[in-house]
C-alpha cells in the first residue's frame, strides 16, 4: 500500500447521487462453472435492465482478461487477483449508481466474500447468483472445446477439471441453468432486483 495518500471525498455523496440520478447502484456477481451460462445471462439481463433504461453495465472474464487483466493466468494467485481488481471496479460502478453484472469463474469462495466485504463496507448493494449447471452438463454444451483439451492435457488449471469450483454456500439468487432457459433466470434475476427496489 502506498504511503502519503489521502482520500478526497467528493461534493456530492452516494444518497445525494442516488436521488439525482434516480438510481441506487448495486453489483450481481453472476459466479459459476465455464459454460455454466453466466455470460449469456449477463448479456441478456443487460439488455433487459438497459430496454428498461437503467443504466447497467457488464463485465465480463474473458473480455477483462484481455485489458485490465492481460497480466493475469489461471494459477490461483492470478485467479484471487483477478477477481480482488473486479472487486474493486464492480464497486467503482456501484458506487456511480450502475447495476453492475459481473460473469467471473471466481471459484474461490473467500474471493467472493472479499468483493462482497467491499461492497457492503462502502454501503452498496451486492447480489451474489450461482449459475449453476452439472460439471457433466458444463462438459458437454462446450461452445469452446475447452473441457476437450482440459482433459487431454493441453489447458492446466481447469476450473471444474484440474482446479477448484467452490460453489456458493448462500448466494442470494440460485440459478439451475440446466432447468431453466435465459427468459427465465432473467426474469428470476429481475424479479429481485424488484423486490429489493433497485428496480
Ligand atoms: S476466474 O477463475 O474467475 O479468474 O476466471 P475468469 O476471469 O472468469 O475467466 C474464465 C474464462 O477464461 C477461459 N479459460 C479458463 N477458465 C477456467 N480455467 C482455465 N484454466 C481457463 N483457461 C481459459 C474460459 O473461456 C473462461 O470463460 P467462461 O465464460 O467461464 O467459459
Amino acid at each position: 500500500m502506498a504511503t502519503n495518500i489521502t482520500f478526497h471525498p467528493g461534493s456530492v455523496d452516494g444518497a445525494e447521487r442516488s436521488e439525482l440520478l434516480r438510481q441506487r447502484g448495486v453489483t450481481i456477481w453472476l459466479t459459476g462453472l465455464s459454460a455454466s451460462g453466466k455470460s449469456t445471462i449477463a448479456c441478456a439481463l443487460e439488455q433487459h435492465l438497459l430496454h428498461l433504461r437503467k443504466f447497467s453495465y457488464r463485465l465480463d472474464g474473458d473480455n477483462v482478461r484481455f485489458g485490465l487483466n492481460k497480466d493475469l493466468g489461471f494459477d490461483e494467485k492470478s485467479r484471487n487477483e483477478n477477481i480482488r481488481r473486479i472487486g474493486e471496479v464492480s464497486k467503482l460502478f456501484a458506487d456511480a449508481c450502475c447495476i453492475a453484472i459481473t460473469a467471473f469463474i471466481s471459484p474461490y469462495r473467500a474471493d467472493r466474500a472479499g468483493a462482497r466485504e467491499l461492497h457492503e463496507k462502502a454501503g452498496l448493494g451486492f447480489i451474489e447468483v450461482f449459475v449453476d449447471a452439472p460439471l457433466q452438463v458444463a462438459e458437454q454444451r462446450d461452445p469452446k472445446g475447452l473441457y476437450k483439451k482440459a482433459r487431454a492435457g493441453e489447458i492446466k488449471e481447469f476450473t471444474g477439471i484440474t482446479a477448484p469450483y467452490e460453489a456458493p454456500e448462500n448466494p442470494e439468487i440460485h440459478i439451475r441453468t440446466d432447468q431453466c432457459d435465459v427468459p427465465e433466470a432473467v426474469h428470476t434475476i429481475a424479479e429481485y432486483l424488484v423486490q429489493k427496489g433497485f428496480i
